[in-house]
């Protein structure tokens, strides 16, 4: 466990803060109280967020710089995050973004000890519970589809599935042909994806989420028609983010174009796309480029609260 998890006296100064009733948690779980993430200093949080999510369906790894870059980018509201402490020590997290009337679950997670006694549905019920103070019209999440306690701990709460998101790799391959390629900025790519109304995207690669992305993230364009967002810190392979066609070029080659020159640029590299991809935007284009289906599956869920 990370030396720093037990930040004690930090905690112990903590104000507990909480939408459930004090006389509720009092009486079903005695010397526990909840406060806002925000209290806590960002490694403390980190370090919390690790041990939460030790023995989770993929590894983990948190640290104070990575948790800034997921705040950034994915508007998490940290003072209206709530940290579990039992007997002043942190054994729970959850995390919740804002972006306009939308709230989302960015992470919930209870340290291994302290599993399987009610306090992740305490922290879920805070959740909406906050959600709802703060006028949110829905709350979002996303869930590993194998990950059957954390699903069925949301369909009881409510949560309903909207749509189920894949991840995809693909073998390096040989060029065929090549296109002048543009590096660009991250927020050009957020323009073009804001201005196609036909999709809402999941939380992470809406627009909002690439404008305010993480910095190692590389941006390739073929003109203003084909964007790539990319990730190519790993020897080996290059992690695709976004491989978006401006909507009225679309079926015109540009895709494979883009792909192929960048396979150029990085030969010998495989490619892997994160569990993010709407079923019904990847199938059909990304099993044309040579992409097959990851082992990993994520399901979007989602609880109207107006
Ligand atoms: C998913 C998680 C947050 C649930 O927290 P928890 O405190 O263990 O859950 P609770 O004790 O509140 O139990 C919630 C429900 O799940 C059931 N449950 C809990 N652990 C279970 C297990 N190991 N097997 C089967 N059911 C289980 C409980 O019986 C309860 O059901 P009920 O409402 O019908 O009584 C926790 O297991 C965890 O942190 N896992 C690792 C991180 C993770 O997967 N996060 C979710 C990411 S989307």
């Amino acid at each position: 466990m990370p030396s720093s998890f037990h930040p004690r006296s930090v905690v112990s100064a903590l104000a507990a803060t909480t939408s459930v009733a004090s006389s509720t948690l009092r009486q079903r779980f005695p010397g526990l109280s909840l406060i806002s993430a925000g209290q806590l200093p960002l490694a403390a949080l980190a370090a919390l967020f690790e041990a939460a999510f030790s023995g989770y369906v993929v590894p983990v790894r948190q640290n104070a710089a990575l948790l800034a870059a997921r705040v950034r980018s994915e508007q998490i509201d940290l003072e209206h995050s709530r940290i579990a402490l039992r007997d002043g020590v942190p054994c729970a997290l959850c995390l919740l973004a804002r972006r306009g009337d939308t709230m989302r679950i960015a992470a919930m997670g209870v340290v291994p000890a302290a599993r399987g006694a009610g306090l992740g549905r305490l922290l879920l019920d805070e959740a909406i519970a906050v959600a709802r103070e703060q006028r949110a019209a829905r709350l979002l999440l996303e869930v590993i589809a194998s990950n059957g306690v954390a699903r069925r701990l949301y369909e009881r709460a409510g949560f309903r599935a909207r749509r189920r998101l894949f991840g995809w790799t693909r073998e390096p391959f040989t060029p065929q042909a090549e296109v002048a390629l543009r590096r660009t900025h991250c927020i050009e790519l957020a323009r073009a994806l804001g201005a196609d109304h036909t999709l809402e995207w999941p939380w992470q690669l809406a627009p909002a989420s690439v404008a305010s992305g993480f910095a190692w993230m590389s941006t390739y364009a073929i003109d203003d028609k084909a964007y790539a967002w990319i990730d190519d810190r790993a020897r080996d392979r290059l992690s695709l983010g976004h491989l978006f066609v401006a909507p009225h070029v679309r079926g015109a080659g540009h895709a494979r174009r883009l792909l192929v020159t960048l396979q150029a640029h990085y030969p010998g590299r495989a490619w892997t796309i994160p569990p993010l991809v709407p079923e019904e935007l990847g199938s059909a284009v990304l099993g044309a480029l040579g992409f097959a289906r990851g082992a990993l599956e994520q399901v979007e869920m989602e609880l109207a609260l107006a």
